[in-house]
């Protein structure tokens, strides 16, 4: 591209202030400012340029009689122009502060400017809130990331690293890598390989988390382990689901789950904190098997009420040997006919047979609704459905699958009608715990059990019989950490006995061989005085999108990926030149598509 204006050379000078940082105490003071051109308004004699750097915004005047060259200059910059700008700390008048502006109560007068580098016009305005499509955002990430809501995003990632890592060394955790190139990890999702040239044929699996390496830490002694650390994961993507995102990740040696939270909740406060957001601990907790009752979630959004059984006040409505479960939402007044159809429409798709019009109920079953009523501590605008089971019980655990859709339908509502409620205040900070996981996970596809955490998951110790006779009612010492309806984070006390790793191998049906051929060296690590220990991850990209007030964790990560992995900018992923493929000993078959 040529220039279309000529440049300036800066020379050795040096910024005095930063384009956040002026007030009127500074009055008088000669600064020299550089940053972005903001905007730009030409008053006919006077330009006032909006100068940005990352750390805020400060109004520059140039008066045409004060000096008509530098005015002159002036008038040539345009949006996103690198400017550094000389001049004198002046109050503004009364009637021009800018209360919005940390700056805007001074601006100042400028005596020189210097181009430093011209813009193409940027794809999509500088502001707030720019009303453009994400694809044309990730294109072109390195200005989007300039705009002021996206570089508060990415500071405050920033400052919550800072203090999980100011917190934790503060605790005694040691801050320790473990390896990318690796083998596969036991978290369920696909792998994202790395052939190995030397070794052609033989592939590295990139780290879905560092599970095993941190367990052997602790077989290594290193106890209170952390890192903030990246992990890969192929699967299907999600508003909270990146193929590459970053765990707070932490292992000790010889806790008691209590112990853990003792670690975390205190850690969350203070990270909040650095966002300025209070939080207190200690924070709920929830058995899984409470959870499902009272939210149809694993990971609940405490901001809306419960749900509640009813069956035992409504019997003659449950389907036989199903819940009958109560979901209010309050203060939302009477839903029209049409709403009341669309919610029912959403709990039969997922097999519920809904009571939308508790009104008519009333008439036939007059007392019952009335005990559910107080059960709920419903009053009369707040919306009250029930649900039951439409047909046949399904799953290993049936009760559970009522509960699930009951939940889905619950969620559904308060986001429909949140615009009258209101509970949905992402100002609004729930955490909690819930523990108590099944050990195991029926899988449909393969017929199989699978861990519900992964297999490296103690077993309450009075389950341990049950592994293999009843592995649907066996309980793990994991727990989750839940935010607003967001599982935020998972841990647990892991085996540290080879004995009982085995018998948990049995039960999720691995072969001896099978165990030894992907967990060898872990199986070998548990015969060398492993000590009994647990630990958890955060999902930091989770944490600070709730934090920043986000919705997807795309506006926390600086050069996130589209739901369909690709990174827009850089145009990855991409093939490679033959010649690559031929060193890396790869070919590929044609699949058709
Ligand atoms: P888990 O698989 O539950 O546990 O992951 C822990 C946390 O990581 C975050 N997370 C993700 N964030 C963004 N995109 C993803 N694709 C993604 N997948 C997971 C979530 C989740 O709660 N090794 C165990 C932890 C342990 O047992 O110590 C683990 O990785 O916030």
């Amino acid at each position: 591209m040529e220039n279309t204006v000529a440049l300036d050379f800066l020379g050795d000078l040096q910024r005095t202030h930063t384009c956040g940082e002026l007030r009127p105490a500074d009055e008088g003071k000669h600064v020299l400012l550089m940053g972005w051109v903001h905007r730009r308004r030409d008053h006919g004699g006077v330009i006032f340029v909006d100068l940005r750097d990352r750390e805020g915004i400060t109004q520059v005047v140039f008066h045409q009689d004060v000096d008509t060259a530098v005015h002159n200059r002036a008038e040539e910059v345009r949006p996103e122009y690198v400017v550094a700008i000389e001049g004198r700390v002046a109050h503004r008048g009364p009637a021009a502060v800018n209360p919005n502006l940390a700056t805007g109560a001074v601006e100042v007068v400028a005596s020189k400017i210097w181009l430093l580098n011209e813009s193409r016009t940027p794809p999509f305005p500088m502001e707030e809130q720019v009303d453009v499509s994400e694809d044309v955002r990730l294109k072109y990430r390195y200005v989007d990331l300039r705009r002021p809501h996206m570089q508060r995003n990415i500071m405050l990632r920033s400052k919550v690293s800072f203090a999980t890592r100011e917190f934790l060394y503060s605790q005694g955790f040691l801050e320790i890598e473990t390896p990318f190139m690796t083998r596969s990890t036991p978290e369920g999702a696909r792998d994202y390989l790395v052939p190995s040239r030397v070794q052609p044929g033989s592939f590295y699996a990139l780290p879905q988390s560092p599970q095993i390496f941190k367990q052997l830490l602790m077989v290594s002694g290193f106890e209170k382990y952390f890192q903030i650390v990246r992990c890969f994961r192929d699967e299907d993507l999600r508003a909270d689901r990146q193929p590459e995102f970053t765990q707070i990740d932490l292992e000790m040696s010889f806790p008691q789950q209590e112990r853990i939270y003792e670690v975390i909740e205190p850690m969350v406060q203070r990270i909040c904190e650095a966002a300025g957001v209070r939080v207190h601990y200690p924070f709920p907790r929830l058995t899984y098997a409470e959870a499902m009752r009272s939210y149809g979630s694993d990971k609940p959004d405490l901001r809306i009420p419960p749900m509640h059984p009813v069956e035992d006040l409504a019997a003659e409505l449950a389907n036989a040997g199903m819940p009958l479960v109560a979901i209010h939402i309050p203060g939302i007044g009477a839903p029209s006919r049409k709403e009341r159809d669309e919610l029912k429409a959403f709990g039969q798709e997922r097999g519920l047979r809904v009571y939308d019009d508790v009104k008519r109920l009333e008439r036939d079953y007059p007392y019952q609704i009335d005990q559910v009523r107080q059960r709920c501590g419903a009053r009369e605008d707040d919306l009250l459905i029930l649900a039951t089971w439409a047909g046949q019980p399904q799953g290993h655990r049936p009760e559970e699958t009522v509960y699930l859709a009951c939940g889905q339908l619950r969620l559904y509502c308060a986001q429909k009608f949140n615009d009258r409620h209101k509970l949905l205040d992402g100002r609004n900070f729930k955490f909690l715990w819930v523990v108590d996981f099944p050990m195991f996970e029926w899988d449909e596809e393969e017929n199989r059990w699978n861990a519900a955490h992964h297999p490296f998951t103690s077993v309450h110790d009075e389950d341990l019989d049950k592994l293999t006779s009843d592995p649907a009612r066996c309980r793990a010492k994991s727990y989750d950490i839940v935010l607003n309806g967001v599982e935020l984070g998972s841990g647990s006390i892991r085996i540290h006995r080879r004995d009982v790793q085995s018998r948990v191998f049995a039960a999720l049906g691995f072969t001896d061989e099978e165990a030894r051929r992907r967990f060898g060296f872990l199986l070998d690590a548990l015969e060398y005085g492993a000590p009994p220990h647990g630990g958890i991850a955060l999902g930091l990209d989770r944490l600070v999108m709730i934090l920043a007030g986000e919705t997807s964790i795309r506006d926390v990560i600086p050069f996130p990926k589209t739901a369909r992995g690709t990174d827009l900018m850089c145009d990855a992923p991409a093939p490679v030149p033959e010649r690559q493929l031929r060193e890396l000993g790869i070919s590929f078959r044609s699949t058709g598509k």
